[in-house]
């Protein structure tokens, strides 16, 4: 018998990464360095449990935590998040794009940003993104029928010369106007751990622009911040909502997963009109607002202060990973091997010779494997454009997860294996 599944139930593939995630699980000696999870020993325990016991200490407070709220999310975690993004901005309070009518609450930015594709595109529309990306993100545009086409990654954010030949090839081949967004992962990138500069940001969006009247409707920048607030070095830097133009033109999604608990997982994004009221009604759809009781503990959380102080304490635990991890690289690795590293965020990006495979099925990932440590293949952070080859001597990091003693022996393990498969 035919399944009874519809096109998109039986279009959605598995995640590349659901396997890696489960062999990770079966086998208790390995140390993994693919999980993009957050670091466990600082979750906020202590200070969950005294908000939630706060919200729930009367019924004035926990009675309409543990209601149904409103679909765009609660007014109060709204205000707190603008000006969180305000504060983060620099941006004043008279900012058109700052502004809590725009924002939303999502159960996860992941939600947000699916639903901004469901808002956004029809089958075999266009979708300009970092090469490499953010995994789950294409697997979305994999799963609608949607198409990708790469733009080139440097050390500060997409290569706008490439940008730009990209645009001028789709407008020569009459595609332009299936191109919708530009999504860009913008601070301490997932996979790679770069950063965009505002400079590149407002470019970028000036680029989309000028390419608008042949594509017959607005090209958005869809910029995905969900790392920016794990930030150890540097200064931060302004988000596009900034940029002239940004008004009508710029989606932000944040999440509070990465800086606070993704057990909670909220996350949030600011939207031009029409887009806020199509995503709005299709959240209505979806589940008609983000858990309230999740909302409240994020709102006490940012009132309290008490998020601040959280954020401070992981950005120190996260900089001493990273630096664990570093050394371990420069101790272990080959020398040919190039490091990406970054000021923030989870990832440093290993990147091979020339010729030779870290890919799912080469023999250095199933040596790895053996030898009980897991990365992320790079292969699977790039989109199937038609316009080049993926690369596949790549490696994605994460000292996210593990703890110090294992970020040293999984790096030790992998530097092994890398070495006996450079000699051959
Ligand atoms: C780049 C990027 N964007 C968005 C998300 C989604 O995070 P959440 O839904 O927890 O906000 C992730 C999660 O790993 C991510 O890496």
């Amino acid at each position: 018998m035919k399944p009874a599944l519809s096109k998109l139930g039986q279009c959605t593939a598995l995640q590349p990464i659901s396997w890696l995630m489960q062999t990770a699980l079966t086998r208790p000696k390995l140390i993994s360095l693919a999980a993009g999870f957050t670091d466990n020993a600082t979750l906020p325990t202590q200070i969950s449990k005294r908000l939630l016991s706060d919200i729930l200490r009367s019924p004035g407070s926990g009675q309409p935590a543990l209601q149904y709220g409103i679909t765009a999310g609660e007014k109060n975690l709204r205000r707190l998040t603008v000006q969180h993004l305000q504060r983060m901005d620099g941006a004043g309070a008279g900012s058109k794009t700052h502004s809590p009518d725009r924002a939303m609450i999502t159960g996860g930015s992941q939600q947000l940003l699916y639903m901004t594709l469901e808002a956004l595109c029809d089958e075999g529309d266009i979708i300009l993104v970092e090469d490499p990306t953010y995994f789950v993100f294409l697997s979305i545009l994999q799963s609608r029928g949607l198409r990708a086409r790469g733009v080139r990654l440097q050390r500060d954010g997409i290569d706008l010369a490439h940008l730009e030949a990209v645009l001028q090839r789709l407008k020569r081949s009459g595609e332009l106007r299936r191109v919708k967004a530009l999504y860009l992962v913008s601070y301490f990138q997932n996979p790679t751990g770069a950063s965009t500069s505002f400079a590149k940001k407002r470019q970028a969006l000036a680029l989309l622009k000028k390419f608008e009247r042949a594509a017959g409707h607005p090209i958005y920048l869809l910029e995905d911040a969900a790392y920016r607030e794990l930030r150890f070095a540097g200064d931060d830097i302004r988000s596009a909502l900034l940029a002239p133009g940004a008004v009508d033109r710029v989606i932000y999604t944040g999440t509070y997963s990465k800086p606070f608990a993704p057990g909670a997982r909220v996350g949030y994004g600011i939207l031009p009109e029409p887009l806020f009221t199509a995503v709005q009604r299709i959240k209505g759809n979806h589940d008609f607002g983000t858990a309230n009781l999740l909302q409240q503990l994020l709102a006490r959380a940012l009132q309290t202060g008490l998020y601040e102080k959280h954020v401070a304490k992981i950005e120190k635990r996260y900089g001493q990973k990273a630096q664990v991890m570093k050394q371990a690289l420069a101790e272990h690795f080959p020398s040919s091997i190039e490091i990406w590293d970054s000021n923030g965020g989870l990832y440093f990006w290993a990147r091979l010779p020339k010729g030779i495979s870290a890919g799912a099925d080469s023999q250095l990932f199933r040596a790895a494997l053996k030898n009980d440590v897991l990365y992320v293949p790079g292969e699977l952070c790039y989109a199937d454009d038609p316009a080049r080859r993926k690369p596949d001597n790549e490696m994605r990091i994460s000292y996210g997860n593990a703890g110090e003693r294992d970020i040293r022996e999984g790096i030790k393990r992998l530097g092994a294996v890398l070495r006996k498969h450079l000699s051959k």
